[in-house]
């Protein structure tokens, strides 16, 4: 099940930095170990298409993660402003007709839907008004998303094993909420480093473990050993 992806594109970083110049120090610092980074909402806010070119021009790939929800108009529009940029993954976060507008309107980017926040638990979806389990939710979405065309999906590695045995391996998993052990902050569908990928995950999403470590390459450089004991990859 395991797909052709180098080991250093696995770990997507996600670049979740005040700053321009912060975002290349840290790209500069992690890109002989990672090559995959993720543009989200808070370096979008600082300005961020030249970030985004600045990453692709030195041969790295970017996950533009601004989770669009909106009309399905605005939403294609969204999408159609990515092409051309380098872009290889980009997040929708919403029903059927926003993911048709944004699958329509992608050209050379990778539509992935995200499922339910990793952050959100069975009591968070009550309290959002759902009935239904997270599960259930992760399923169906999932489900829809691959009939239309996302090329994947962003959820945890605890639904992942659920993903594969009912939608098969013909798809992304990207998993985010990473953690090394029972976790504390925001984040509250984690798992390990080695559960994402036995559990069927393609990529992982880091920020804070790596971030927030005293020895940031340390950290990748022992999450690979592990992604390396479960699937076999290339470098
Ligand atoms: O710091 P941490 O490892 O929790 O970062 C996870 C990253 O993944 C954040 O940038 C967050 O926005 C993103 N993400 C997530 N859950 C999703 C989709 C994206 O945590 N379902």
């Amino acid at each position: 099940m395991a797909k052709d992806i180098p080991l250093n594109e696995r770990i997507i970083f996600a670049l979740d930095v005040s700053s321009r110049e912060e975002a290349k120090r840290w790209v500069e610092t992690l890109e002989a170990h990672t090559r995959f980074f993720k543009v989200g909402l808070q370096l979008f806010l600082v300005g961020w298409f030249d970030i985004v070119e600045w990453i692709c021009n030195r041969g790295l790939k970017v996950f533009v993660d601004l989770k669009f929800f909106d009309v399905p108009e605005t939403v294609k529009l969204a999408v159609k402003a990515l092409t051309d940029r380098g872009v290889t993954f980009a997040t929708v976060h919403g029903n059927d007709a926003m993911l048709r507008s944004a699958v329509e309107a992608a050209q050379d980017v990778q539509i992935l839907a995200v499922t339910v926040l990793t952050s959100l638990d069975e009591a968070d979806m009550r309290d959002l008004g759902f009935q239904c389990s997270v599960r259930d939710l992760v399923l169906s979405r999932a489900k829809r998303a691959l009939e239309i065309g996302c090329s994947g999906v962003i959820s945890s590695g605890l639904e992942a094993p659920m993903l594969r045995k009912a939608l098969g391996g013909n798809f992304l998993v990207v998993a985010p909420g990473i953690r090394p052990v029972k976790n504390t902050d925001d984040q509250k569908r984690t798992v390990d480093v080695k559960e994402a990928f036995e559990n069927g995950a393609d990529y992982i999403v880091v920020g804070r473990p790596i971030r927030d470590a005293s020895d940031p390459v340390a950290v990748i450089k022992n999450m690979q050993a592990q992604i390396r004991s479960v699937i076999s990859c290339s470098q």
